[in-house]
């Protein structure tokens, strides 16, 4: 991996939140992009708001195929893959006990599965440059809260998979780490809010409990996962990187 200009950069979940900040932080930094999303549209609508030459895939990533047709256009169009940001997923809240093996599967099938298939198959395109993967988990890849063990389930998972891969994938030059957000302003956090009784008594109820007072704003994951693909880090492999205003730490 070389600095961010002109590398090379697979980013999932790209039409969206924190994955549509990282393409626009990538983009400042000279990135070449593969903006991946399930919504043509939305892909679309933040393509356009960049300036670099990107490309856009639009495709649903739990398809077997999907990651070997995100792989092969990289490589058709640039020649190489420097860089993964594993970000794509599913939300899921729900009483531990009533959730079904369906719902588990689907959710494991995008947070686990498809990220799994995709840091594969991107770190066997990477060439002897080496390369940096950032998967994107979250604060309950650490700490339980209710109605949300299945989804902190999926993301530790990554996790595990992020300690062993940064090992194996040492000796080629490839570097593998997390970025464990806490809770972002997005699409899918807003989503959240507005299904609670009272949305504005919960958000600052989560602020409280955060040390540095504040809810992150995707721009701040998207810095984080910048670092962690440049060479500034190129001696940091299997980390984990919290962006949580300290609430794990406490
Ligand atoms: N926001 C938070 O508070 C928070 C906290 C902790 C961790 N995170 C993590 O941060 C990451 C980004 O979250 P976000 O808040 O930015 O989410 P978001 O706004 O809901 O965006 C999710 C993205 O994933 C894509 N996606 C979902 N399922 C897909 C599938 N089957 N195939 C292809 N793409 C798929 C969506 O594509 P379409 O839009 O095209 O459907 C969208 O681009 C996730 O890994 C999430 O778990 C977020």
């Amino acid at each position: 991996m070389r600095g961010l200009d002109g590398a090379v950069v697979v980013v999932t979940g790209a039409s969206s939140g924190i994955g549509a900040e990282v393409a626009r932080r990538l983009d400042q930094e000279g990135a070449a992009l593969i903006l991946c999303g399930r919504s043509e549209e939305r892909l679309g609508a933040v393509r356009g708001e960049l300036t670099g030459a990107h490309l856009t895939l639009a495709g649903d990533l739990t398809a077997a195929e999907e990651a070997d047709r995100i792989v092969v256009a990289a490589l058709e169009w640039r020649g190489r893959i420097d860089g993964l940001v594993n970000n794509a997923a599913l939300d899921h809240a729900a009483p531990l006990l009533e959730t079904s093996d369906a719902e588990v599967r689907e959710l494991f099938e995008v947070n686990f599965f498809a990220a799994a298939r995709m840091l594969q198959k991107c770190a066997a395109a990477m060439t002897d440059d080496g390369g940096s993967i950032v998967n994107v988990t979250s604060r309950l890849a650490t700490i339980g809260v209710p109605t949300m063990a299945f989804y902190g389930a999926a993301k530790g998972a990554m996790s595990a998979l992020t300690r062993g891969a940064a090992i194996e994938l040492a000796p080629q030059g490839i570097r593998v780490n997390t970025v464990a957000p806490g809770m972002t302003r997005t699409p899918l956090y807003d989503a959240w809010l507005a299904d609670l009784p009272d949305p504005k008594a919960a958000e600052a109820e989560v602020a409280a409990k955060i040390p540095l007072g504040e809810i992150a704003e995707s721009g701040d994951v998207a810095a984080a996962i910048a670092f962690l693909l440049s060479t500034d880090s190129k001696h940091i492999t299997g980390a984990n990187l919290p962006v949580d205003g300290g609430y794990t730490a406490a």
